[in-house]
């Protein structure tokens, strides 16, 4: 096959400020709930929100097979839309309930009464997290584990007045409290999604021995209120009887036997923002919170297997001339990645478009990145590589990142971070 070359210009790169785009410009990144847990690399709301507000119309349905902490999901709910998301992370599950979990003043008596009830409970449980005990104090530990015990055997018992569904919501709302607490005090620094001891998190915990109890029930106090506060807010944006997305994970997006579900006849959009190519590693980010919500260890060490670009995937005939100068330059060591990151990326468009409709939209969020020094200009090769599948481009929007929290710093090959992120939207023909 030929490979493809593009003349970029010809299709009008725009640089813009996503943040000014949309029809939520204004609004902070992490408005309402979607500020209500922190995962690496989120998106960025107004992203989704310009490609849902351009091309979404009446009734479409949006998918995300990389969709992380939901924010894809969160939007097309407000927009009315219905969703599929997947991930490999099955936190997904528990942030989604919780950030489109409706408003009910009720929540914040229910959930600071269990808080305070759970400091009390008599019962422990104990993640399958071997040497926990290098990661807490054994005091804080020890009233963690009663509020986690309490969490999964108690708790339950008290939102018997709610329908089932709001059950669900109320019960992961609570559940964001304690995985919020069950990082806030451990040594692991705030500032570093993988899990890492600090000197400075360490004195921080240390001072907090003084009176542990007091400490554990005012941060999950301010933590309560905060998510409230923010529930509150996104109801005023939500339409009545919104769809709730459709999630699936843990989902590896290569496995053949995930495209063999029940599909919608259609899927008319879809936004996504692919993991990175060299600043990675989101099982180990978010290792703490899997260990709490009784994920074994010997699951989420399977579970890191299955990462792009870590896995091998199924060797595609990739069309690019700039991927094939790249690949020719790249040191041994990392060209692994290289391949491994653009055949499992390409597979998965592959069986995404062909579940597009006519005229559907493919929306990629990515940025360059570095392997070995040099610079591999990731939404060029994608441009390049989709033009060959019968899709052209609508357009492609580049944005400098400002607040973006990538992972800077330990072993990272791209120290810097990536500098800029460009919105590639293209068109199935
Ligand atoms: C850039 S993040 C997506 C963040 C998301 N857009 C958000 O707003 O939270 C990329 C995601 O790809 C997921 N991922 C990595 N390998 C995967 C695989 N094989 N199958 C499915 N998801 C995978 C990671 O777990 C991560 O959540």
């Amino acid at each position: 096959m030929k490979s493809s070359t593009i003349k970029l210009t010809k299709h009008k790169i725009k640089h813009v400020n996503f943040r000014d785009l949309s029809s939520i410009s204004g609004f902070s990144t992490d408005y309402g709930t979607h500020g209500i847990y922190y995962f690496p690399a989120r998106f960025i709301p107004h992203v989704v929100r310009y490609v849902l507000d351009k091309y979404c119309k009446d009734g479409c349905i949006v998918f995300d097979p990389f969709a992380g902490s939901g924010t894809v999901g969160v939007e097309a709910s407000l927009c009315k839309a219905r969703s599929i998301l997947w991930d490999l992370t099955p936190l997904i599950k528990v942030l989604i309930l919780a950030k489109l979990a409706p408003f009910d003043k009720n929540y914040l008596k229910i959930l600071e009464e269990c808080i305070l009830s759970s400091m009390e409970y008599p019962d422990t449980f104990c993640p399958d997290w071997p040497n926990i005990e290098d990661w807490y104090p054994s005091d804080l530990l020890y009233i963690l584990k009663k509020a986690w015990a309490y969490y999964y055997n108690e708790f339950p018992d008290k939102l018997e007045k709610f329908d089932f569904q709001k059950q669900k919501h109320i019960s992961s709302l609570y559940a964001v409290v304690l995985l919020y607490l069950s990082r806030r005090l451990s040594y692991t620094d705030d500032s570093i999604p993988k899990l890492y001891r600090s000197k400075i998190k360490k004195m921080k915990i240390n001072k907090y021995l003084n009176n542990p109890r007091k400490i554990f029930r005012s941060i999950a106090k301010r933590k309560i209120k905060d998510i409230i506060e923010r529930i509150r807010i996104m109801s005023k944006f939500l339409p009545k009887n919104n769809h709730l997305p459709n999630v699936d994970a843990p989902v590896d997006a290569l496995a053949p036997s995930y495209w063999h579900i029940s599909w919608p006849k259609k899927i008319d959009i879809v936004v996504t923002s692919p993991p990175y190519l060299t600043a990675h590693e989101y099982i180990r980010s978010v290792k703490l919170e899997l260990y709490w919500l009784k994920f074994r260890h010997t699951t989420i060490r399977k579970l890191r297997k299955y990462e792009i670009p870590y896995r091998n995937a199924p060797n595609v005939n990739i069309n690019s001339k700039l991927y094939q100068k790249i690949e020719k330059k790249l040191c041994n060591k990392r060209l692994i990645y290289f391949k491994n990151y653009f055949n499992s990326l390409f597979t998965i468009f592959r069986k995404i478009i062909r579940r597009l409709s006519p005229d559907g939209i493919l929306a990629i969020f990515a940025g360059n990145s570095t392997l070995c020094g040099l610079e591999i200009p990731i939404p060029l090769i994608i441009v390049e590589h989709l033009l060959s599948l019968d899709l052209k481009i609508e357009e492609i929007l580049v944005d400098k990142i400002k607040r973006r929290k990538i992972f800077k710093g330990r072993n990272n090959l791209n120290p810097e971070g990536i500098i800029d992120e460009s919105l590639i939207i293209m068109r199935k023909s």
